[in-house]
């Protein structure tokens, strides 16, 4: 819809307290969620006051020693358990006709927002929102912590830890038929993520089997080498130097410091249209630093998980396969999964670490959902 339609329907509804927006296919509503997660936190030791510390930064957690010369947290303050309180902002989207009863809740990862699911541009190529729409299925996507219209905290501060949490209070939510408008309770909730969104996802389901009936993890897998070593091709710089928009942010956050740097990272050629990576950078949203860096410390295999689990990755992931993904997806995968009802591992063939702006998302997405409705979900 365009935006100024948009904006006259929500300032309309507004008396009535919804901001619901309609398309021929789906009915939308934003919801701005109060959530107070408890979680044991990192604490962060020496912050960067200039491009030379990120830079020096990621040199000494890419040392080949690194796991035993270099920590980035403060080793005289112990992990904390802290309780804070935050604003997600959300949307939820359902059929017009034939739902199902299936809710799939998706976290996006570093460098972008929601808007992954659901980007403004060619989005029979490249929303999976719409995709899943039209097979029946209803979808709550939201800005992580930090990102976008949710609540912007430090770049040191914000990890992974609290993310889960806020993830488990989002997943209770939905089960409840919360911030579910009209559909109401849902029959089964699917968690998906893509990259430091599969990680949270993984790391949830790993601590409360129960909070999904499925699961889904893209761009991601269990048998990374890389490490840290995405930074390098990143080159990250603080982003409150890079556009005035990122003024609110501290040093903690940064971002890639060109369009090579992020293709290098989520992009694979020849598989992808360079107008969409245009996009992708033109829209990307800064990292913090420490959620870079969390989110290899978290427990995130789900030995418990009995419900249908699918991992995939595009076949050159820099991240998650040190860019060849096609022998290590599968295990051990596999073997964390072995109480799963149903698994698959797919390493997706051409694509990069940006699943879903690869030329070929459609055929992604239709493999999750084809493996869902073929497994009761
Ligand atoms: C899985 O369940 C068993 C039995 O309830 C429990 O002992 C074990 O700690 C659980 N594993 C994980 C990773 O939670
Ligand atoms: C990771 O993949 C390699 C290559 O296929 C395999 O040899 C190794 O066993 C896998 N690691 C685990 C922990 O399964
Ligand atoms: C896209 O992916 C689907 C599913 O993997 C596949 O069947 C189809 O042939 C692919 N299309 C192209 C143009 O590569």
């Amino acid at each position: 819809m365009h935006s100024f339609l948009k904006v006259i329907l929500c300032t309309a509804l507004l008396a009535s307290g919804c901001l619901a927006t309609s398309s021929h296919k789906k009915t939308c509503t934003d919801y701005e969620i109060p959530v107070t997660p408890t979680s044991v936190n990192l604490v962060w030791g020496k912050k960067f006051e200039a491009n030379f510390d990120v830079v020096d930064f990621v040199s000494n957690i890419n040392s080949r020693t690194a796991a035993t010369s270099f920590n980035p947290y403060d080793l005289t303050a112990p992990p904390a358990l802290t309780t804070a309180s935050y604003t997600i902002s959300a949307t939820f989207c359902t059929p017009k006709k034939g739902a199902t009863g299936t809710v799939l809740l998706l976290s996006h990862g570093l460098n972008f927002d929601r808007s992954y699911w659901d980007p403004e541009v060619s989005k029979e190529k490249y929303s999976f929102v719409d995709w899943a729409i039209a097979r029946g299925y209803s979808v709550f996507y939201y800005d992580r912590l930090g990102v976008g219209k949710s609540t912007l905290v430090s770049g040191y501060a914000n990890q992974a830890s609290i993310q889960i949490a806020i993830l488990e209070q989002l997943a209770t939510s939905i089960r409840a038929g919360k911030y579910t408008g009209a559909f109401g309770t849902p029959k089964s909730l699917v968690l998906i993520g893509h990259s430091f969104g599969s990680v949270l996802s993984s790391a949830l389901v790993t601590v409360v089997p129960s909070i999904a009936e499925g699961l889904v993890l893209t761009g991601f897998s269990f048998n990374g080498t890389n490490g840290a070593g995405f930074l390098e091709a990143f080159q990250p710089r603080i982003a409150s130097g890079e556009s005035s928009k990122w003024k609110p942010l501290d040093t903690g956050y940064l971002t890639p410091t060109d369009i090579y740097s992020n293709v290098n990272v989520f992009f694979k050629a020849p598989d992808y249209d360079v107008g969409i990576a245009k996009y992708a950078h033109r829209n990307r949203q800064p990292f913090g630093i420490n959620e870079a860096t969390s989110g290899g410390l978290v427990d995130l295999a789900p030995l418990n998980f009995t419900g249908p689990a699918m991992v995939i990755a595009g076949q050159f992931d820099l991240i998650f396969c040190t860019g060849q993904c096609d022998e290590v997806i599968e295990h051990p995968a596999k073997e964390i999964f072995s109480q799963a009802k149903a698994f698959k591992a797919v390493s997706y063939a051409g694509a990069g670490h940006g699943l879903n702006f690869a030329l070929n998302a459609t055929g992604a997405f239709e493999l999750i959902t084809e493996f869902l409705s073929t497994n009761g979900l």
